[in-house]
């Protein structure tokens, strides 16, 4: 299975912005422009999770299908279903509880809370735009009667959300975009609301060599780093051999109060945009 994953590259060193700006020149100038604003982002929010909030504000503005990550809708709605399928084949049933953390304008989301009996999808993001586009998703879809939650948070204690309450826990494509110590402050959380036998998973951009960010918008981590923080915190970290199978760009970490079992490897399915 193809996979656009490019495990050893630093994308911070000279020589690979060189060569990457030589074979992709048309390329540089929306990169110059996205530098540029983020900088001014950067001087005007000293935290990260305010930068990342006026980063969404300013993608959301443009395109909330492209400021998670999808540049066409036909993207959105294949990603989306990725994410449900996978948690399907892991048991997703109409009686889980769940959380999505970073849960955007609800790529994945309409179709959790379509399956979910009423009330069972809790959604939160640090982004009031991508919110407002996530209730857009959940008219047009009719999915009303479900009385999904959708929270504005600014940090990832999970203070307001019960204890042992969740079955699954899901990040999909949120700890890419985010320094260590937030991605810290969820796992040393996030055990005290999954319920007896429940697991979180997470997506992050893996590297095989030095961990590196771009833009403070996207964080590259190694397996260790994260299996060990979780870890540190009571939780039982496992990489998850097979969502590699599915050709996306990010990878997979399981973590749980109890180990989970192996998991089963999964059909693979066509090569996708993050
Ligand atoms: C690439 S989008 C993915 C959205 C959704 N999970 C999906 O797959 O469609 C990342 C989302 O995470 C949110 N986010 C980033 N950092 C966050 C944090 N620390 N806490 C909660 N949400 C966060 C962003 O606002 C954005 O909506």
């Amino acid at each position: 299975m193809a996979s656009r994953k490019n495990l050893l590259v630093d994308r911070t060193a000279l020589a690979h912005k060189a060569r990457y700006a030589l074979t992709h020149p048309q390329r540089i100038p929306g990169h110059l422009r996205r530098a540029g604003r983020d900088r001014w982002l950067a001087f005007k929010h000293r935290d990260h999770v305010s930068y990342y909030r006026a980063v969404m504000a300013s993608d959301t503005r443009r395109s909330p299908d492209a400021a998670v990550g999808s540049p066409t809708r036909e993207a959105w709605l294949k990603l989306g279903e990725l994410q449900f399928d996978y948690l399907r084949r892991h048991g997703l049933q109409p009686s889980t509880r769940m959380l999505d953390i970073g849960c955007g304008n609800l790529r994945a989301g309409w179709r959790f809370i379509q399956f979910l009996e009423p009330g069972n999808y809790y959604g939160i993001d640090i982004s009031p735009d991508v919110l407002i586009a996530a209730k857009r998703t959940l008219t047009e879809q009719r999915l009303q009667d479900k009385l999904p939650h959708l929270t504005l948070t600014h940090d990832l204690t999970l203070d307001f959300l019960p204890d042992a309450h969740f079955d699954v826990v899901h990040a999909h494509s949120v700890f890419s975009h985010s320094p260590l110590h937030i991605i810290e402050e969820c796992l040393a959380h996030v055990g005290r609301v999954l319920a007896p036998g429940g697991f979180f998973d997470f997506t992050f951009d893996r590297t095989l060599g030095t961990e590196h960010q771009v833009l403070r918008e996207d964080f590259y981590y190694r397996t260790e780093t994260l299996t060990a923080l979780a870890e540190r915190h009571g939780l039982c970290a496992r990489f998850m051999d097979d969502w590699e199978l599915l050709g996306h760009g990010q990878s997979k970490i399981r973590v749980s109060l109890e180990p989970s079992p192996a998991a089963k490897p999964s059909p693979a399915s066509p090569s996708v945009q993050v």
